[in-house]
């Protein structure tokens, strides 16, 4: 079992009295001497076939998007984040690895051991020598506040049920002028003959949110089928 060591490089954001238990490079939070689960996401019993299922049909069917020009953009967006501490919530299978400098600090969560164990994979082949995955709720973060230079979410935000209590959360671990990144399925975009499961939101409801949670919201100008790409930044001050 690993004590977390606050003040090491890649558990530098944990809560005093956290217990993890290192589960094949995944950490995995001890409550009362018993790890924490969480009831499997659809996506973890599919998560050898997670790349495929979304380049192949989630993207070109559900969203009527182009993966490669999702990348392309987030790629370009991230292009500045250099040596930060980075946040991400809902990692999957880890595309942001192949997104991001591999400079920063890694930090990603997800409910959903199948996909984080195919992301530790890949943040270890893209070479990032600080990061860390975790097994936790994104209502449950186990992090301090004021902690992470950016946080990241795509392609998740329409899976959690209480966005404002998230957005919150996000706040809370976000430094001061912390920028929040995200993309994300939009009610406003979405062909009428297309469901698309969890609690799609429209861009005003997401924007209301981020902004009585005093974020400045930044829509970002690009168009991709049915996801909408936006930056929040914290106006907390510390
Ligand atoms: C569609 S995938 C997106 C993954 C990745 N961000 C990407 O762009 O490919 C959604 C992810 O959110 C995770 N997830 C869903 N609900 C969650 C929750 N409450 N807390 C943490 N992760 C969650 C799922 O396990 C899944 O990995």
């Amino acid at each position: 079992m690993i004590e977390p060591e606050p003040g090491s490089s890649d558990k530098k954001c944990l809560k005093d009295g956290v217990v993890l238990k290192d589960v094949g490079g995944i950490n995995y939070t001890v409550k009362d001497g018993k790890i924490v689960k969480y009831k499997k996401w659809l996506g973890d019993l599919f998560s050898p076939m997670y790349d495929s299922l979304m380049e192949k049909n989630v993207f070109p069917k559900k969203f009527g998007a182009d993966l490669n020009e999702h990348e392309d953009f987030l790629k370009n967006l991230y292009k500045g984040i250099e040596n930060e501490n980075v946040l991400e919530l809902g990692t999957g299978s880890g595309n942001l690895a192949n997104l991001i400098s591999r400079t920063n600090h890694y930090t990603g969560v997800d409910i959903s051991p199948g996909l984080l164990k195919r992301a530790g994979k890949k943040f270890s082949e893209n070479k990032f020598e600080k990061f860390g995955l975790y097994i936790c709720n994104v209502y449950e973060l186990p992090f301090i506040n004021d902690c992470f230079d950016v946080c990241v979410c795509n392609l998740t935000l329409n899976f959690f049920s209480d966005l404002e209590k998230v957005a919150k959360e996000i706040k809370r671990v976000l430094k001061s002028s912390g920028v929040f990144y995200s993309s994300v399925p939009v009610k406003d975009k979405i062909s009428s003959d297309i469901i698309i499961h969890g609690y799609v939101k429209s861009i005003k409801e997401t924007e209301k949110i981020f902004s009585e949670n005093d974020f400045y919201f930044e829509p970002q100008q690009f168009e991709n089928g049915a996801i909408f790409y936006f930056k929040a930044v914290n106006k907390k001050q510390t």
